[in-house]
């Protein structure tokens, strides 16, 4: 059984941030997504005093929450936000983002969009060239590259982003050539970023990765005698989905980032570089939960569990065979003795939110609670089977405040032909 407890889950599950469980249940329905938004704001200071000492820059990726509450609150605590297209920086906008505080990392976009993302002012790492080109005639003063530094590591396959077979960024050597390219095209400054993969929990990856990264930018500007005005390491923090797995000691990968810059910069390079990170689940992944209802109980040769919410609330379980903790309001972990296995209500036997999993002696209608439910979550889910998706609920101090609607047929349908 689990030896840690989830943030802001009292131990037997029933209160999430001081609130009764079926108090939000009974009051907003189930599916919902609730957040606490202490949690938050403790994910948003780990990360800034770990880079304290460092100046590093804070760019939000939004693609793992896009929910605009969540997005400005975030803005609002002094991080930017990393997009990946236009409506993500129009998001950002909206939510009281400066240009000048969003950096966009989009892959395969047209020129037509990648010109309306620069025309507002905001800084792109193009995956390579060609995207570049684009807008040619139009190319905004500051250019940067998104670099495959040759290794990528990611929790699953899926989530890889650097390292062979992956569809982004270009070589250190098609890099000279597209650095080269802007400066004809008239780039005066130039920038240069990484992303090598998502939920990463080893500190000596960064070290790794990083020290790969500072020394194909050196080599860069060595040869086209360039500076980057900034170097932008991307997100891929982890965060422990299984209660047993401590989290990433970020203030040792801090560290390490810390220590690898400084090499460099002490050999006269990035005198005058901003750094950027650009966490996505670190911040929000474990400042929600998922909270369904129990629908269905079969005892056949396997216990199963029917809940109202499934893959196409959470898809990542199905998509990479992701883990997510699975507990049920009102039990205590004693209670934990029956294996089960925990399905939605979708037409797809892979519609499974876990297998052979210990629970209690459950009954309908308990509220069953998915853990780390703030990333990747409700921003990939979808409206398969017409089963909608989860109102959102955000506790913040002493309020509830419902801060998504559950989605209705008509809601599912607008847009359509009728
Ligand atoms: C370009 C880029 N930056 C940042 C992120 C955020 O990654 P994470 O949520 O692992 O921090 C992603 C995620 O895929 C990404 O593609």
């Amino acid at each position: 059984m689990s030896t840690l407890t989830y943030p802001d889950l009292s131990p037997n599950s029933d209160f999430y941030s001081d609130v009764p469980v079926t108090y939000l249940t009974k009051k907003y329905g189930t599916p919902i997504v609730v957040y606490s938004m202490k949690r938050l704001y403790e994910n948003i200071s780990r990360l800034k005093s770990a880079f304290a000492n460092h100046q590093v820059k804070i760019h939000y990726a939004v693609k793992a929450n896009y929910n605009p509450y969540m997005v400005s609150r975030i803005i609002n605590s002094g991080v930017g936000i990393d997009a990946a297209n236009l409506n993500e920086v129009r998001l950002a906008l909206l939510s009281g983002a400066k240009p000048s505080d969003i950096i966009a990392t989009p892959n395969n976009l047209s020129g037509n969009e990648l010109l309306k993302i620069s025309q507002l002012g905001v800084t792109i790492n193009f995956d390579h060239q060609g995207q570049m080109e684009t807008i040619k005639n139009h190319l905004p003063e500051t250019v940067s590259f998104r670099i495959n530094p040759g290794i990528g590591r990611g929790e699953f396959a899926g989530i890889t982003t650097a390292g062979h077979d992956v569809k982004f960024g270009i070589s250190p050597r098609d890099a000279l050539k597209a650095y080269d390219s802007a400066r004809k095209c008239g780039a005066k400054k130039f920038g240069i970023h990484m992303m090598t993969g998502s939920n990463v929990l080893d500190p000596e990856f960064f070290k790794e990765s990083t020290e790969r990264f500072f020394s194909i930018s050196c080599e860069i500007s060595d040869s086209l005698g360039i500076e980057f005005s900034f170097l932008d390491i991307g997100g891929g923090f982890g965060v422990p989905y299984d209660l047993s797995t401590g989290p990433l000691d970020i203030n040792r990968t801090a560290g390490y980032i810390e220590q690898n810059f400084l090499k460099y910069r002490n050999k006269g390079y990035f005198k005058d570089s901003d750094l950027i990170i650009e966490p996505g689940r670190y911040i929000i992944s474990d400042a929600a939960i998922l909270v369904s209802e129990i629908t269905s109980i079969k005892n056949s040769e396997h216990k199963i569990i029917g809940l109202d919410t499934g893959m196409n609330t959470l898809i990542r379980i199905a998509l990479y065979g992701a883990h997510h903790g699975i507990k049920i309001a009102g039990y205590s972990d004693q209670e934990y003795s029956n294996l089960s296995d925990v399905v939605g209500q979708v037409c797809e036997n892979t519609d499974y939110l876990a297998r052979n999993i210990l629970l209690p002696d459950v009954h309908i209608g308990d509220p069953a609670i998915i853990l780390n439910a703030g990333a990747y979550v409700s921003s990939m889910a979808s409206n398969y089977n017409l089963l909608g998706t989860p109102a959102e609920v955000a506790i913040d101090g002493n309020n509830d405040i419902l801060i998504r609607e559950h989605s209705t047929l008509d809601t599912m349908l607008g847009g359509f032909l009728k």
